[in-house]
C-alpha cells in the first residue's frame, strides 16, 4: 500500500469523476491520501473530502500566489480550520519567486503567519519553495528554530540545499517529475536522500508521470514514482512502499 501525501482533488479538474477516482485509488492500493489546501476555499473543500472518505486527510494551507489577497479575517478562518479533526498538517505554504505572482513582502508575511499558527497547533508543515531557497530556510529557522517538523514538497534543489534541509530535520518529497526523461539531475538528488526522510506525492492534477505526460495526474500514479525510486536506490518496490508509508504515517500522525 502507498500513500499520496500531496494532491489537490478539490481542483475542478476532478469535477467530472471525483467520487469514482477516489474510490478507485483505494482499490488500486492507495492506503491514504492527504488532500492539500492551496487557498481558503481549497482548504474547506479538502476538509469536506476528508469528512466524506475515511482514508482521506486534509492539510490547511494557502499558496504564496494568494498572498496579496489575504486579510486578518482569512487568517482567523484558517486558524479555526486547522482545528478540524482530520487536518493533519499546515500547507502548502511557502515562497514562490519563480512566478512572483504576489509581492515578496506579502509572501513572507503570510508564510511567517502560517508557520506561527502551525507551531501553535503542533502541526507539521508542507513547504512550497520555488527559487526562494535562502528566504525559505531563513524564515523556517526564525519561526521554528533549528528543528523543523516539515517536508520540502516537490523538491527542486541541488545537493547542497538537500543537505541544509536534512540538517534541520526536514523530510523531502518528490513527485512523478523524477520520471521525466530530462530529470537526470533530480534523480541524482533522489539517490542522496536517506530513505527514512522520504515520502511520496503526486501533486495531482499536476506533473503526471512520463507514461502519462501532459495528462491529468491522480493518486494511483504514485506507484510510478515508487517504481522509479526503487530503481534509483536499488531497492525493491515493496521496500520503498513499506518505508515511505511508515514515514508518512509517522509524519502526519495517521492511525
Ligand atoms: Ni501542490
Amino acid at each position: 500500500m502507498l500513500i499520496d501525501t500531496h494532491c489537490h482533488l478539490d481542483f475542478k479538474d476532478f469535477d467530472p469523476d471525483r467520487q469514482e477516482l477516489i474510490v478507485r485509488s483505494r482499490e488500486q492500493g492507495i492506503e491514504n491520501i492527504i488532500n492539500v489546501g492551496s487557498s481558503l476555499e481549497g482548504t474547506e473543500k479538502s476538509i469536506a473530502l476528508s469528512q466524506k472518505y475515511d482514508f482521506v486527510y486534509a492539510s490547511a494551507g494557502i499558496h504564496p500566489h494568494e498572498a496579496d489577497r489575504i486579510n486578518r479575517n482569512d487568517l482567523e478562518r484558517f486558524s479555526r480550520l486547522m482545528d478540524s479533526e482530520k487536518v493533519v498538517a499546515v500547507g502548502e505554504i511557502g515562497l514562490d519567486y519563480f512566478r512572483d505572482i504576489a509581492s515578496r513582502d506579502n509572501q513572507k508575511r503570510l508564510f511567517r503567519k502560517m508557520l506561527g499558527a502551525a507551531k501553535e497547533k503542533g502541526l507539521p508543515v508542507i513547504i512550497h519553495n520555488r527559487d526562494a531557497h535562502e528566504d525559505t530556510l531563513r524564515i523556517l529557522k526564525e519561526i521554528m528554530g533549528d528543528s523543523v517538523n516539515g517536508v520540502m514538497h516537490c523538491f527542486s534543489g541541488d545537493e547542497t540545499f538537500l543537505e541544509r534541509c536534512l540538517g534541520i530535520g526536514m523530510f523531502v518529497s518528490f513527485t512523478c517529475n523524477i520520471t521525466f526523461k530530462k530529470a537526470e539531475k533530480l534523480r541524482e538528488v533522489v539517490k542522496l536522500v536517506p530513505v527514512d526522510r522520504l515520502f511520496l506525492e503526486t501533486d495531482a492534477p499536476f506533473l503526471a508521470p512520463q507514461a502519462f505526460r501532459g495528462r491529468r495526474n491522480e493518486p494511483a500514479y504514485v506507484r510510478f514514482l515508487a517504481e522509479e525510486i526503487a530503481r534509483i536506490k536499488d531497492m525493491s518496490f515493496e521496500e520503498v512502499a513499506r518505508i515511505t508509508t511508515i514515514n508518512a504515517k509517522s509524519f502526519f500522525n495517521l492511525p
